[in-house]
């Protein structure tokens, strides 16, 4: 038989094209439509999204249950780290429907005892037949060792399916575990002409409702905010999440090698319970490092690099080991052209205004970038009268056996 597949959007809300696919089996749920066996993978993605303010540090995942005779039993997804994983909510759901059916899941199933047991121990008790793995852990320490199992255990288990998709779902994780480092994003809101700001600095844009919404919608899916500490002497930002919906603080990061942050920042001001972590150098006083504490920052001191500045390998391996997967960097030029030179960014975000400012404003790189940086555009979309351009500038580390 030959059925309608559609491909989505990552965040599952789109159809973005629809073609026809090869023949293949399709499962006809009463009163719920029909589902490919492509389809319940995709479903288990879909699922693995909802996950995507809550779970860091942990992936997301989604799971799907269906009985011996293929209809859906039972559904879920990873919620938060040290809940349940999205498999024994599925499980659970489908109860003694599970036996001789199969599991269709994201991510491998854990085969360690972390803050819960082992999945495939659960897949192996509940009786289920087939497991269908989108991709494996890219942590080297646990890959393979959950499909092992389970292939020990008798389960017949595929790999793969919707791999590309399963592995963009969960790219601040795949980055942290493979590069020891957190995905650097760097948002811009720029005019036309790529200028963040006009001849005098102050002279900032404002980009419109729905472009601000967006940022928020970014911030509470980052783990922490980055600038530079020009940024915060010029615009003093509370870097909190103001977005509608429900949504945490990030962790706010300032880089000052100087330890020029003056006390009444509103990054200390702002009500957040999120923490206030300044980066610095050997340069700045003691007495500014008190100063810090006293409204709440964390001074975190690193040998100055060749510039005397703020060593970003090293911020970057700090926030790693704090868990953070991902910093959205809104800061100004210079910390942009730096990320830029020293290679770290993994993702831009450009939202450009319907203005020109001409040679006068400040560009969003203050660097030269030679050789230039390639970019793979992904996203291009309209928010209210600004563009919206999303574009990949690392390909995304694959695990090395
Ligand atoms: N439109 C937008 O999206 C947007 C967003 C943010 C800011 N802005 C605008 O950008 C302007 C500020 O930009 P900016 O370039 O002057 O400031 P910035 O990039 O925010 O901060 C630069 C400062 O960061 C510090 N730093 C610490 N470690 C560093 C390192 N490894 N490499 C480079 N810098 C390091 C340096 O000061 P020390 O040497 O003292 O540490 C440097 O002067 C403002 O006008 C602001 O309004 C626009």
């Amino acid at each position: 038989m030959r059925i309608r597949r559609r491909q989505y959007s990552l965040d599952e809300r789109r159809c973005v094209s629809g073609v026809l696919s090869r023949p293949c089996l399709a499962l006809v749920i009463p009163g719920k439509g029909i589902f490919s066996l492509l389809g319940l993978m995709q479903r288990a993605i879909r699922l693995a999204y909802r996950g995507r303010f809550t779970t860091s540090p942990n992936p997301m995942v989604g799971a799907v249950v269906v009985d011996r005779h293929g209809t859906i039993v039972g559904q879920g997804y990873h919620r938060r780290a040290g809940g349940p994983h999205a498999e024994i909510y599925a499980l659970r759901q489908a109860g003694p429907a599970a036996v001789g059916g199969s599991l269709y899941v994201t991510l491998e199933p854990c085969n360690h005892y972390g803050r819960t047991p082992p999945c495939s121990e659960a897949i192996v008790q509940a009786g289920i037949q087939t497991v269908h793995i989108a991709t494996t852990d890219p942590n080297p320490k646990v890959a393979g060792g959950g499909v092992a199992y389970l292939r020990n255990h008798g389960i017949a288990v595929t790999l793969g399916e919707l791999e590309d998709k399963a592995r963009s779902l969960n790219r601040p994780f795949i980055t942290w575990s493979l590069l020891g480092r957190p995905m650097v994003t760097v948002k811009v809101a720029c005019s036309l002409d790529g200028k963040i700001a006009g001849w005098d600095p102050r002279d900032r844009y404002v980009s419109s409702p729905e472009s601000l919404s967006f940022v928020h919608d970014l911030r509470r899916t980052h783990d922490a905010i980055l600038i530079g500490v020009d940024t915060l002497l010029t615009d003093d930002p509370t870097l909190t999440y103001r977005g509608k919906g429900f949504g945490r603080d990030p962790v706010r990061v300032v880089l000052d090698s100087q330890g020029r942050t003056p006390n009444q920042a509103n990054v200390f001001h702002s009500g957040s319970h999120g923490p206030t972590l300044l980066y610095t150098t050997q340069a700045a006083s003691v007495q500014w490092e008190r100063e810090m504490f006293s409204v709440g920052g964390e001074v975190i001191r690193l040998p100055a690099d060749a510039a005397g500045q703020v060593p970003l390998h090293a911020v970057l391996d700090d926030l790693a080991s704090r868990q953070i997967l991902s910093v959205l960097v809104e800061a100004g030029a210079t910390i942009h052209g730096a990320f830029l030179q020293a290679n770290l960014v993994d993702q831009w975000i450009g939202l450009y205004s319907p203005l020109l400012v001409g040679s006068s404003g400040l560009s969003a790189i203050g660097s030269i970038l030679s050789p230039s940086v390639k970019a793979e555009i992904i996203e291009c979309k309209r928010r209210g009268p600004d563009l919206m351009v999303r574009a990949w500038l690392q390909a995304l580390p694959t695990r090395k056996d």
